[in-house]
């Protein structure tokens, strides 16, 4: 049995800026030194490979072709920290020890995968096999918003759940779903995360008010921050601009994260 630990970001709502933090999540753990891999599970979706400065052309096999059998879950781990980096951020995970299994962005593939369905066990002998293979310290895991069976999956097996709410009473009403869903398949690490908070109100007012509402630990409060609006997905913000507020709220959560044991 490999000891890295899964940690799942996932939002019952979409847009709530899960690919943005699973990415900068990662790449603060990596800067500290971790073995870190990101699985791409949007498969409808995906998008996490545009923070790693990828397209379609640079993305080489991906877990569609693992999950066909196409390849081995090996084969599809990119290393980011090789790369030669074309962006600020970025640059700095040179040398580090972080890889990135994307899903694939080409239109008859995504709509194969979702057509066709696959086994999903294999996803999750998949996650197993490379948390062994790159003796990874955290593999983490993007999700697509809402239940579907990769986010179950993704969930069932977390060591670390991370759920991303707004300040906003739909993004509620579904947490306390993902909460219940979580809390029934007793994962041992649940913790809330919330973004897009307005500046106006205070984070420490936000943070107690949703951890009476959900009984769980909130990380961090994040701000709705036009800066970040700005990067476009471009680049790690955190890495670009670690004195922003938004990244060092990041870095509280990847703090959490480091120091469950
Ligand atoms: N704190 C923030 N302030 C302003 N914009 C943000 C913030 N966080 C994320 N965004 C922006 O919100 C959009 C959605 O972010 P992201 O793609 O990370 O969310 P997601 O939850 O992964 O979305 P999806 O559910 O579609 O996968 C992006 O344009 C991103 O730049
Ligand atoms: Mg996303």
């Amino acid at each position: 049995m490999a000891n890295g630990k899964i940690v799942s970001i996932h939002s019952f709502r979409g847009g709530t800026g899960k690919s943005n933090t699973t990415a900068n999540l990662a790449a603060q753990a990596a800067l500290a030194g971790k073995r870190v891999g990101i699985v791409d599970t949007d498969i409808q979706s995906p998008g996490i490979h545009v923070l790693f400065g990828l397209d379609e052309t640079k993305m080489g096999k991906t877990l569609n072709d693992f999950l066909h059998g196409k390849c081995t879950i090996r084969e599809v781990a990119l290393n980011i920290g090789e790369k030669a980096s074309d962006s600020e951020g970025r640059a700095k995970l040179a040398g580090k020890d972080i890889w990135l299994l994307p899903s694939s962005i080409r239109g008859r593939e995504i709509s194969q995968i979702i057509r066709e369905g696959y086994d999903v066990n294999r996803l999750n002998e998949g996650f197993q096999t490379i948390l062994k293979e790159l003796n990874l310290d955290y593999l983490f895991i993007d999700t697509h918003p809402g239940l579907n069976e990769e986010t179950l999956l993704s969930i069932a097996i977390s060591d670390i759940l991370i759920i991303i709410l707004r300040p906003d009473n739909q993004d509620f009403q579904g947490t306390a779903v993902t909460v219940d869903i979580a809390r029934s398949l007793d994962i041992p690490n649940l913790i809330l995360m919330v973004n897009k908070a307005l500046p106006k109100y205070d984070p420490a007012d936000i943070k107690k008010t949703i951890e009476a509402t959900f009984n769980a630990p909130v990380a961090g409060v994040l701000p709705l921050s036009f800066d970040l609006a700005d990067n476009a997905s471009k680049d790690l913000f955190s890495l670009r601009f670690p004195d922003h507020e938004w990244s060092k709220a990041l870095c509280g959560v990847a703090d959490a994260i480091l120091a469950v044991k």
